[in-house]
């Protein structure tokens, strides 16, 4: 049964990780002329509506993306984009323009389609019948093919791609427990058939209490533990080198259940930290809402 539905947090400030860390990593890629192959696991509905009665619910965008286009932040990534270092963050900015218009936020699909190049190969799956049908109409003439699919099993059955160089991004809700362990395992058979993709696994990090909607009291997060353990786990698989990104929009505390996610990047390209540390700058200065220094970049695994 699958009851998650990413409208309620689009554009919050861990799409805006998640998404900046796969421009990063699909902008190396096109570093070199010979296509690649991407595949997104878990590609929700390609495009959300941020006046929808979901999305408007806790209005996540507002304290996430929406920061990011203010006058104030987009003048400083102006002046950035002077010496390259902020071609990454006018670039997330112009697609995300582009469908604010609108009222709109454009998700991975969206994303990595506006970096893929005519030759590349890009898929998206997704499971979730309805979320499938509005994947499938915001990818039609975006070059990535939408499947309706599990895809930790597509993961499994397309490896070792055609092309051989590519990228694969995880981004599971992580509703139930088990997704944790999927990943692992879906990851050990993939770096099996496929040792040299790069492969991005977002997670979030939850706080390790939170407060009882019914009862109002403090009670443990059983899953809070969980990201921590999974990404031990991926440290040990056989691939080169691991790189990890997180960023903390907020301390940890009851009253935040999410307080910040990660990107873990297994095979990560050549000098992606310099651009993950631009990220990590950039967001620091226009999404901490409390001033912690909670955030890091990290070699888990270093060549
Ligand atoms: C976090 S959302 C994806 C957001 C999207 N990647 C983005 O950044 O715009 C997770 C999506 O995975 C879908 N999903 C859950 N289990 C799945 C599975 N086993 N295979 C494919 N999609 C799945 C859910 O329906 C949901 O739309």
């Amino acid at each position: 049964m699958l009851s998650y539905l990413h409208s309620f947090h689009a554009g919050n400030h861990a799409d805006v990780l998640k998404h900046l860390t796969l421009m990063a990593v699909l902008q190396k890629l096109n570093l070199k002329s010979k296509p690649y192959f991407y595949l997104d696991t878990h590609a929700g509905a390609g495009v959300y509506d941020l006046n929808s009665k979901e999305a408007q619910l806790n209005a996540e965008a507002k304290t996430g993306v929406l920061q990011l286009t203010t006058p104030k932040a987009n003048a400083n990534f102006t002046s950035a984009n002077e010496d390259v270092k902020g071609l990454l963050f006018q670039n997330y900015i112009d697609l995300v323009n582009e469908y604010a218009h609108l009222g709109q936020y454009p998700g991975s699909p969206i994303v990595a389609s506006s970096l893929l190049r005519n030759d590349d190969k890009g898929f998206a799956a997704e499971l979730h019948t309805a979320v499938f049908e509005s994947l499938q109409q915001h990818c039609r003439r975006k070059g990535v093919k939408a499947q309706h699919r599990d895809g930790f099993e597509m993961l499994n059955a397309v490896l070792p791609p055609t092309p051989k160089r590519g990228a694969v991004l995880i981004d599971p809700p992580y509703e139930s427990k088990n997704e944790y362990q999927l990943v692992v395992d879906s990851l050990s058979r993939a770096t099996k058939r496929w040792p040299i993709g790069i492969y991005m696994i977002w997670y979030p990090l939850l706080s390790g209490t939170r407060i009882d909607r019914q009862t109002g009291e403090v009670v443990n997060n059983p899953k809070a533990h969980l990201a921590k353990e999974m990404l031990e786990q991926l440290t040990q698989l056989p691939v080169k080198s691991v790189l990890n990104i997180e960023f903390c929009a907020h301390a940890p505390s009851d009253r935040v259940g999410m307080y910040g996610s990660g990107m873990c990047i297994l095979n990560p390209p050549w000098q992606l930290e310099n651009d993950l540390a631009e990220i990590l700058e950039q967001l620091t200065a226009t999404l901490v809402s409390d001033n912690n220094k909670l955030s890091t970049i990290e070699w888990l695994k270093a060549e």
